[in-house]
This record gives structure tokens, sequence and C-alpha cells, in this order.
């Protein structure tokens, strides 16, 4: 078996590195994919940059140069939901673009012709979220996740994402990882642990919480991959 793990930022992948310890290094597209060796499986773990296009890039070269058949990203994201707090887990049922707006030739808000407004991440991996949340008493949150180029840090843009995409959380690159493992077919699971609540001052709560709530979702999916490769 051969995963990939994508994280946005470097702070999203500094435990997954630190859990494997060693790695081989590629430099491909602008990115370093970190490969760690488990027997005869493979784990390859980069972060991607902030936004969709370069999480589509990640993604892609994991799938079409890496040979990874399952892809895994790990990260943190802003609360919409209110029964979202700071450090809890949230698991991506569903992605959607909460910024694609080809409305003004009819077409609903977030969807693209020959696309999907909500593409669904693997029942597998998520059943795998689940063992792993269940095992050890640690609550998991299911539900859409809204994906977009913007740092959602307003109270009345959080409500209009939540409310049109029906979304608990939204963050910057787990639609655009769905929509390339969507096209290549391959299972992909978007964990997130939440920093902040995308209001005013979701600025100052990303830069208090990114690092602890990144290692909380990066120890999680640690668990997911030992399921997984066992
Ligand atoms: N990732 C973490 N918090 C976020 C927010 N408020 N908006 C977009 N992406 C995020």
């Amino acid at each position: 078996m051969v995963i990939g793990i994508i994280g946005a930022m470097v702070e999203e992948i500094t435990p997954l590195l630190a859990h494997f310890g060693h790695y081989k290094e590629h430099h491909k597209g602008g990115n370093v994919y970190y490969e760690i060796a488990q027997g005869e499986h493979r784990i390859f773990i980069a972060y991607s940059k902030i936004g969709k296009v370069h999480a589509a890039l990640s993604a892609g070269a994991m799938i079409l140069s890496f040979g990874c058949e399952q892809i895994i990203f790990s990260g943190v994201a802003g609360a919409l939901s209110a029964e979202l707090k700071v450090g809890d887990l949230v698991l991506g049922l569903k992605l959607c673009q909460h910024d694609v707006d080809i409305s003004a030739f009819g077409h609903a808000l977030g969807f693209i012709p020959e696309s999907k407004l909500y593409v669904e991440s693997s029942p597998a991996l998520n059943a795998i979220a689940r063992e792993v949340a269940n095992s050890q008493a640690i609550p998991l949150k299911e539900g859409i996740i809204a994906s977009g180029d913007c740092f959602i840090a307003n109270g009345e843009k959080k409500q209009w994402i939540a409310r049109q995409f029906n979304a608990i959380a939204v963050e910057m690159e787990g639609a655009a990882v769905a929509v390339v493992c969507d096209a290549c077919g391959i299972p992909f699971c978007i964990l997130r642990s939440i920093s902040d609540n995308a209001d005013g001052s979701a600025d100052i709560s990303f830069d208090e919480f990114l690092e602890s709530s990144a290692k909380r979702s990066a120890d999680f999916v640690v668990q997911m991959c030992a399921k997984i490769l066992q």
C-alpha cells in the first residue's frame, strides 16, 4: 500500500515527520515529498502550501508521480457549526467549493459543469477514522467541509457559507484534494482540527492554535495509518 498524507502548511506535517523519523526527500513541482518506508508499505508526506491550486498540485503529484493509492489530508479548519470548538476533530464526509460562482449561467453556487457540487470522501477511510476515534473515545464530528481560496474571518461570511452549503467547517484545500482524487479514482479522507471560529477573531485564534490543532489532527492520522497498514 502507498499512502499519501497532505497538509497545507509546514506546521501541519511537522508532527508527522517527527513521528516517522526517517525519510527520503523528493523535490517535484516546487514541493518536497517525504517518503517513509513502513515494511513493504510506503507513506508520502508533503505540505502543499495554502489554497486549492497548491493542494490540487500536491494531490496530483502524489497520485500520478508517486503512485499513492489512498490520500489523507491532515490539518486545521475554521468552525462554522456552533457545536465545534478549538481542538475538535472534524471528518469531512463531503467537500464543496464555496467560492465557485458560475451562477451567471444558471448554475448552482459551487457547481462546475461536468464536476460535482459535493464530492464524497471514502466510506472505507472514514470508517477507519471512526474506529480510531471510538477506540480512544476521541469525539469526531462529521459533516460537510467547504473549501475556498480565502481565510474566513467574518461572522456574516461564515454564516453564509454554513447556510448555503450546509457546512460545519471551512478551510482552503479539502475540496481540491477531493476533486483530484475523485477524478483519479483514489480513495481519500479529509481530517481537520479546529483552530478558530472563522469570525472576527479568527486570525488571532489561528495563530494561537495552529500548532496544537495541527498536531491533534496529525496524531490522529498517524493512528489511522497504523490501522490501514496493519
Ligand atoms: N483554516 C483554518 N481556519 C480557517 C478559516 N477561518 N478560513 C479558511 N481556512 C481556515
